[in-house]
């Protein structure tokens, strides 16, 4: 059993009598507390609740509300990781001297001085000391790429000559796959080579500090590896590198130690201390903060792993869909594939680098493209009833999102399952 007393009374439950009364002593889930359950029987925890200490900064009066900040060390990559809309992106403005933090002082906005001192003793008056004094020189790689367009125009390779202080422009563009869309306007770029020019962009400059908030948006497997290679090889001995990132994995892979972001989506965001790679993922997936006795998610997140194999008497049971090996050919673009089954009782992921056929596959499944033929013949593939999310997200649909669906599916639409589930 767990019982959260979020600081207010303690509750105690005898096991013998199975009884439970209140005391009157206020808890601050220290853990230690000497009227304990020997028995482990209750557990208590704090949980998330807006703190009114530790501000940050503040917006406005009701306004969202950031609580501490990461803790940046010269050398090492700093990952932060967490909810949407919980202050990652205010916590990166505010480490790189583009946000004054106010404290919480909206009204009344403290100088520096203040500022400073109310950091002291902490790792961070060193940062922002060095940030302030030294000049130090921070960057940013905005979140929003897809407003890039917006607020640079031009041609890509001029642009990145421009910004080359550290001349490593045609490496960047080998190591980010840039050098097919160099010729090219930065309007006219698609989500991933604008995620991959903004990289460069930033990568190619020379500063202190290096922040990257959501590099990996956009990005195939193989491209996240090498952004984050990339972003790896910025660091120097005296340097920053701070990265927000939602991939566990390129996260793991990039970071050095990490900062957990929890608490409430638009009103206030909590930052941990910083906890080892490992250490700050299996927190941030148990939504558990030991460091504090704190539990900010009701449930932890689980990756369901097989851990028998599956039994060979039932998986014989399956059904299986059977299809033959067949090729397409669109311009100088050639996929093979080769025959293979799948069954209604597993889900098959495919994986794979952008642009290998992935989609050409799936659509030839589904019916909606012919394989080449062989010798004149056609490539019989046996009919399956196929639902295809496609990758693109368009529509020519003009109406609601429920008409659609209405219209598309209205036996779905009828059934109570569905409409529980999508609906509400
Ligand atoms: N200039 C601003 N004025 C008021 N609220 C803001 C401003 N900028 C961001 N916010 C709010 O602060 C919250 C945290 O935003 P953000 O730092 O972007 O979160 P994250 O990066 O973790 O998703 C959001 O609710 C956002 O709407
Ligand atoms: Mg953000």
């Amino acid at each position: 059993m767990m019982v959260s007393c979020a600081g207010k009374h303690c509750i105690e439950v005898t096991p013998a009598s199975k009884t439970a009364f209140i005391s009157e002593e206020l808890c601050i889930g220290c853990g230690i507390c000497v009227k304990k359950c020997p028995f482990g029987a209750i557990q208590i925890i704090n949980l998330t609740k807006d703190l009114d200490k530790d501000t940050t900064h503040r917006y406005g009066a009701n306004t969202f509300k950031l609580h501490r900040l990461p803790v940046p060390r010269p050398g090492q990559v700093l990952g932060l990781v967490g909810a949407n809309g919980i202050g990652k992106s205010t916590a990166l403005k505010v480490l790189c001297g583009k946000l004054k933090p106010n404290l919480g002082k909206f009204n009344n906005p403290p100088d520096w001085q203040e500022i400073l001192t109310y950091f002291r003793g902490s790792e961070l008056q060193n940062y922002f000391t060095r940030l302030l004094e030294d000049n130090l020189k921070a960057i940013i790689k905005r979140q929003d790429v897809e407003s890039i367009p917006k607020a640079v125009q031009g041609n890509v390779g001029q642009l990145l000559d421009k910004l080359d202080q550290r001349g490593v422009k045609a490496q960047l563009c080998i190591d980010l796959e840039l050098n097919q869309v160099l010729d090219r306007n930065v309007e006219d770029l698609s989500g991933g080579e604008l995620q991959r020019f903004a990289i460069a962009g930033t990568a190619a400059q020379s500063a202190d500090i290096y922040m990257f908030d959501e590099p990996s948006v956009y990005l195939d497997v193989k491209q996240r590896l090498k952004a984050a290679q990339v972003i790896r090889s910025l660091l120097r001995a005296n340097s920053y590198v701070i990265v927000v990132e939602h991939d566990l994995s390129v996260l793991d892979y990039m970071s050095d130690f990490i900062c957990c972001s929890y608490g409430k989506p638009g009103a206030f965001g909590v930052v941990t201390l910083p906890f080892s790679v490992r250490e700050g993922i299996n927190v941030f997936l148990a939504g558990f903060v030991p460091t504090e006795n704190l539990r900010f998610r009701d449930e932890a997140l689980t990756f369901k792993i097989v851990e028998a194999q599956e039994n060979a008497e039932e998986i014989e049971t399956y059904q299986r869909y059977k299809y033959p090996t067949m090729s397409k050919t669109i311009g100088n673009f050639k996929l093979t594939v080769m025959e293979g089954e799948f069954t209604d009782s597993q889900i098959v992921v495919m994986l794979g680098e952008n642009g290998t056929g992935k989609t050409t596959f799936i659509k030839m499944l589904a019916g909606r493209l012919q394989p080449d033929t062989v010798e004149g013949a056609e490539i019989e593939i046996p009919k399956f009833y196929v639902s295809h999310k496609p990758q693109q997200l368009e529509t020519k649909f003009q109406g609601t999102v429920s008409q659609l669906l209405h219209q598309k599916i209205p036996e779905s639409c009828a059934h109570p399952q569905f409409s529980l589930q999508i609906f509400i």
